[in-house]
């Protein structure tokens, strides 16, 4: 009988731990993407004010934010090719800085910028055009209701 207890608290501890909402996924999702923009709105501070920790400690927390599992939104080659150019402009961001290459920090700056700006075009298509092979992808985000 004691085994039986046991048994069944730890398959409620394991097997039926309750899956976040999507009120709270839409929440860590927010949480991570505004972090995002902080990050790099400060790695655009220290490049103006010549700050080489502040811009290789805020390339280093991009490089973390875009490994955390809330990040991979879509697990799609094309989602997974603009994280890898996002992480690797972050990477040389981090590099130049370290290397105090001013310059060198700009051009992974922008090169990063591109990166933002051709993924949210990529959501923005998938979202628009609810494209059919990608049902699993499309049903997340459907679960998760936009809030802006
Ligand atoms: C690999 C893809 C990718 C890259 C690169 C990327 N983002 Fe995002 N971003 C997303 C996704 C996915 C969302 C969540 C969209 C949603 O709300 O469902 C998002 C959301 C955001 C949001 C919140 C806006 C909103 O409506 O939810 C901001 C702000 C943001 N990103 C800024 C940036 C900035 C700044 C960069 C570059 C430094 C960047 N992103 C790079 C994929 C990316």
């Amino acid at each position: 009988m004691k085994k039986i207890i046991l048994a069944s608290l730890f398959a409620i501890l394991v097997i039926g731990r309750p899956c976040p909402s999507p009120a709270q996924q839409r929440a860590d999702l927010d949480k991570l993407m505004y972090g995002k923009l902080a990050s790099s709105k400060a790695v655009f501070e220290g490049i103006a004010l010549a700050d080489f920790n502040k811009i290789s400690g805020s390339a280093e927390k991009l490089i973390q934010i875009s490994k955390m599992a809330e990040w991979a939104v879509f697990k799609t080659p094309q989602y997974e090719l603009y994280t890898n150019e996002f992480r690797r402009a972050a990477g040389v961001i981090g590099q130049k800085a370290r290397n105090k290459n001013l310059d060198g920090v700009a051009l992974a700056y922008f090169d990063m910028t591109m990166s933002c700006i051709r993924c949210h075009q990529y959501v923005r298509e998938v979202r628009e055009a609810r494209l059919p092979h990608e049902p699993a992808a499309v049903a997340k985000l459907a679960r998760i209701p936009a809030t802006r």
